[in-house]
């Protein structure tokens, strides 16, 4: 039996229950698009839930799924490793700078944030230093678990129980919009530096190169590497959360590459498998698990899951390498989203657009109110257009396979959209 409230027996994560009810239901997805139960196809601007890197359906994709389910579906991953786990951790110690060659696998960003936070304060703790405050963006999302959620300072992840080490949240000293200047670079390090300077010495400071679900909020250039020297003047680890700005989404294929920086441990997940199945990883320098073969924690990372590594989820990973590469998805990411902005750069001049940023394909529209963008947002549905907005800013993240068409698409009737919202609140 159905209970009152829905007629639905599922409860959908961050949505409230009274919403959920007749609410949208996808059915079908192909290439950038994605078709609901009555049968209309939407360009699919959001890339699922940000994770559909490689579009919908991607024969590659699928076939090295298939080969690995028939191959073998997954193993104990406390007996024994398997090859497509092996493949992915040595592939994504080429990609990624430095002495990062240490990777552990998940399932979620959530996670790789857990797995990462624990990594973090184990090696403090390894080498003999009594280090756990961590410090973080308040505007920061880093998951959902315990101590993931406890991170963010944004008012709709606050729960009432209290962190189990310190917390520091730092404040944006400006709006987002405010944030791209080289004063703002300034005024944000000088925050940071306060707050590596005040207080016992800080274990790690925790950041995503663009604070995401935090509004879209392009950090200014550079301040990626200035936190970097000032996390080594202060001896704290620098940990990038690279869960929604990985694999490509920003223009390259990390989001610190813009900056050019090596950090001390990095989260992944979406992008990493193209949302094609759960799976997150965290690649640690050499040196950090080094202090874990020592005694007396030589049994190393108390930490992991039953599927994390799933040989079916990492043969995919490996595949999404491989079409990224062949594709030049990366590139493609930095000149479509160029194009994008550009584009809905001119929405700057409507009455209800306060803002419009990006950084490769992340590209935001700040409102005037959060009832302008839930208008903008059902008028760009209307034309067939899916984007997501939050608090006022509407999230434009398509698939890095979007094509010359699709974003000339995307800009016609965003752009529609707008002017639709405009008339309407006239
Ligand atoms: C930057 C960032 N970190 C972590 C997470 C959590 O990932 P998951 O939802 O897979 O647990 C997200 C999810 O949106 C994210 O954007």
């Amino acid at each position: 039996m159905h209970s009152s409230t829905s007629t639905s027996s599922l409860w959908r994560p961050w949505t409230p229950i009274t919403q959920q009810a007749g609410s949208l239901r996808i059915v079908e997805a192909r290439g950038n698009r994605v078709r609901d139960a009555e049968g209309k196809w939407y360009l699919d601007a959001i890339s699922g839930v940000l994770n559909a890197s490689c579009g919908h359906g991607h024969p590659r994709l699928i076939e090295a799924a298939s080969r690995q389910f028939e191959q073998l579906v997954h193993y104990d991953p406390m007996v024994s490793s398997h090859d497509p786990a092996e493949t992915l951790a040595s592939r994504l110690a080429e990609l990624l700078p430095g002495e990062l060659n240490e990777t552990c696998l998940l399932n979620s960003g959530s996670e790789a944030t857990e797995a990462a936070l624990r990594i973090a304060l184990q090696y403090w703790r390894n080498i003999g230093e009594d280090r756990n405050r961590v410090i973080t963006f308040e505007a920061a999302y880093h998951g959902t678990t315990y101590l993931a959620q406890q991170l963010s300072g944004l008012p709709f992840t606050a729960s009432e129980w209290a962190p189990p080490f310190p917390i520091e949240h730092i404040a944006l000293p400006a709006a987002p919009c405010a944030m791209r200047t080289e004063e703002s670079a300034d005024a944000l390090i000088a925050l940071f530096a306060k707050a590596l300077e005040t207080g016992p010495p800080a274990a790690a400071v925790m950041v995503e190169p663009l604070l995401g679900l935090g509004g879209c909020v392009v950090l200014p250039a550079g301040f990626l590497a200035r936190l970097r020297q000032l996390c080594d003047q202060h001896g704290a680890l620098l940990i990038l959360d690279e869960v929604f700005c990985g694999f490509g989404r920003t223009g390259r294929m990390f989001g610190f590459d813009h900056d050019g920086i090596t950090p001390d441990i990095v989260t992944m997940s979406k992008g990493i498998s193209g949302g094609y199945l759960p799976l997150a990883a965290v690649t640690v320098t050499s040196s950090i698990k080094e202090t874990f073969i020592r005694e007396p924690i030589a049994q190393g990372l108390r930490y992991g899951h039953t599927t994390g590594g799933h040989a079916v989820a990492s043969n995919v990973a490996n595949a999404v390498l491989d079409v990224m590469a062949d594709e030049k998805l990366v590139e493609n990411s930095a000149a479509q989203g160029a194009t994008l902005l550009e584009g809905l750069r001119k929405l700057e001049s409507s009455p209800l657009i306060t803002d419009v940023r990006g950084l490769g394909l992340v590209v935001a529209i700040e409102a005037d109110s959060p009832e302008s963008a839930a208008d903008i947002a059902a008028a760009a549905a209307q034309a067939g257009v899916m984007t997501r907005h939050e608090r006022g800013v509407i999230r434009i993240a398509p698939p890095l396979t979007i094509t010359d068409d699709d974003t000339a698409e995307a800009l016609q009737k965003i752009s529609g959209a707008v002017d639709i919202a405009a008339a309407a609140h006239r």
